[in-house]
């Protein structure tokens, strides 16, 4: 967008770099948390880095991070920051690829599909998907040997993103896109996952196959959800109260129903923001407890009290049992809070933005403005991971959320309470910015909609995950911020034995 902006005296501090366009690009390429941390100390809470001839400002803290999520869009704004990445994914007018209040009008179409009586749903299906693809998938060969005392191993991310995927698509995807899972839709979907990298941010057109391969990916599953659109718009075929179903009923505020395209468009979106966020973040509670076997074992013990039927087999959940578990609730918030899966949070400037004095003291000149141009960037990951916050901030510790008055149930409270505070814009109310210390899930205006399923998903799958195994492995994985969501680096083999339970 901008390759030169003349350094002025109300620029926040730049961080020192020896090559002019290329920037920080390496340090912050191979460790952005790392570097944030190493900036921090030099510069203070905010700083502008050159990333490959743009300039970012970096605002950390809970403090830097309302300033930014917090913002108006007028001035932060989304779409000019993302579009080139998603629009050739998602498609034409959709998220990104229209005014902000209209996507704001569409993420309340998307609420209507996870209302509390389809999630209620999905719990059974999630359910009987991982138990399906245990009994069947050959990564749990000794599983299905019913041997209990024999080990076997699983690549863990390799499993989960498939469990991710068949539990999606059972649920909110729909019927059709669940039947065609082994079929057209996984390379598509593989075609269009291969566009959503670091490279495609920066680099929004090269003359290589994989984004040639993206853009003839996105017509044909575009195509594809348009096909079951029409035919479920004939009344013949039969489906559950799915995502689709929802968003067919949708209209805008000047009356108007969501098109086919519109509908097939919001469906990718919502396919790609929730595979590899929810697929990381159970990647990362796996890896965990496979190294904490004590806390395995009180999760376990956690299911058999609660779930213990009369015949003295365990019963299904429920969604809303789901989350009056305390070890599980524990377990997924504290992997949420070592391992968001997005790093960093950007915004184009608009227009120029003063930094408030209480987030970075002024300079000698007076203020210090973000100026127009620039990009912003919040990494709740960092405050999320600060030891003056947090002790042990490094240690995975679930039971850190179980004292009532301790930073972490505080913080988790500021997060709530972000959901009671709403402003209207005019188009329905949005959460207002916060300044918890723990944002995995973002912060005001877009904030992230799908919250509830990744709940349900992750609680459901680590659920039966325990009930039906006990696992271990020696340490757990360093990140790997290669990709767009941080995924543990391989190996990340998980050793598992059968319980038996059954
Ligand atoms: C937004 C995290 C799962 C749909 C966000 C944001 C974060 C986030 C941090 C804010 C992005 C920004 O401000 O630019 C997560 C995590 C997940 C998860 C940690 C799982 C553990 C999902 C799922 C769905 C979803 C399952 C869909 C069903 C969305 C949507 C937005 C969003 C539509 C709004 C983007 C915007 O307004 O710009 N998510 N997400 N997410 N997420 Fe999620």
């Amino acid at each position: 967008r901008q390759l030169v902006i003349p350094r002025k005296a109300t620029d926040p501090p730049t961080v020192f770099h020896w090559l002019p366009i290329i920037g920080s690009a390496i340090q912050y390429g191979n460790d952005p948390l790392n570097f944030f941390f190493e900036c921090q100390k030099k510069y203070g809470d905010v700083f502008t880095f050159i990333l490959l001839g743009r300039r970012v400002t970096v605002a950390l803290g809970p403090k830097g991070n309302n300033f930014i999520l917090g913002g108006k869009s007028t001035v932060f704004n989304a779409e000019d920051a993302y579009t080139h990445l998603t629009t050739p994914i998602f498609g034409k007018d959709v998220v990104y690829d229209v005014p902000n209040d209209v996507f704001m009008e569409q993420k309340k179409f998307v609420k209507v599909g996870l209302s509390t009586d389809n999630l209620r749903a999905y719990v059974g299906m999630i359910e009987d998907e991982i138990e399906e693809f245990l009994k069947n998938d050959p990564s749990f060969r000794t599983y299905q040997m019913n041997d209990i005392n024999e080990w076997g191993t699983f690549d863990v991310v390799q499993v989960i993103q498939e469990i991710t995927i068949l539990t999606a698509s059972r649920t909110l995807q729909g019927k059709e896109v669940r039947e065609n899972l082994n079929k057209s839709f996984a390379e598509y979907y593989n075609d269009l996952d291969n566009g959503f990298t670091p490279i495609n941010f920066l680099f929004p057109n090269l003359p290589l196959p994989s984004y040639r391969r993206r853009d003839a990916a996105h017509v044909k599953m575009s195509n594809f959800y348009v096909d079951i659109i029409k035919k479920r718009r004939t009344g013949h075929d039969d489906h559950e109260p799915d995502m689709i179903a929802a968003l067919m009923q949708q209209k805008y505020r000047n009356g108007r129903l969501l098109n086919d395209e519109e509908i097939a468009h919001i469906m990718i979106a919502l396919l790609m923001a929730g595979q590899h966020t929810s697929s990381a973040t159970g990647s990362w509670a796996l890896l965990h407890l496979a190294a904490n076997p004590k806390v395995a074992e009180a999760l376990y013990q956690e299911q058999i009290k609660y779930f213990t039927g009369p015949d003295g087999k365990m019963r299904p959940l429920t969604h809303e049992e789901l989350r009056t578990l305390p070890i599980l609730d524990s377990v997924i918030r504290e992997t949420l809070r070592m391992h968001p899966p997005i790093h960093s949070i950007m915004r184009y400037v608009r227009d120029d933005v003063p930094i408030p004095a209480t987030l970075s003291a002024p300079s000698k000149d007076g203020i210090y403005i973000v100026p127009k141009g620039n990009y912003v960037l919040a990494s709740p990951a960092v405050s999320q991971s600060d030891p003056t916050v947090w002790k042990d901030a490094e240690k995975w510790d679930p039971y850190r959320w179980n004292d009532s008055e301790g930073v972490a149930a505080q913080a988790f409270k500021m997060y709530l309470d972000e959901n009671g505070e709403k402003i209207d814009y005019g188009f329905g109310a949005v959460s207002k910015g916060t300044e918890s210390p723990y944002q995995p899930f973002g912060a005001g205006k877009h904030r992230c909609i799908g919250e509830q399923f990744a709940y349900l998903q992750l609680g459901t799958l680590i659920s039966t995950v325990v009930r039906a195994m006990e696992m271990r492995i020696d340490r757990v994985p360093d990140h790997n911020y290669h990709t767009m969501i941080t995924m543990p680096k391989a190996p990340r083999n998980i050793s598992y034995r059968r319980r038996n339970f059954d």
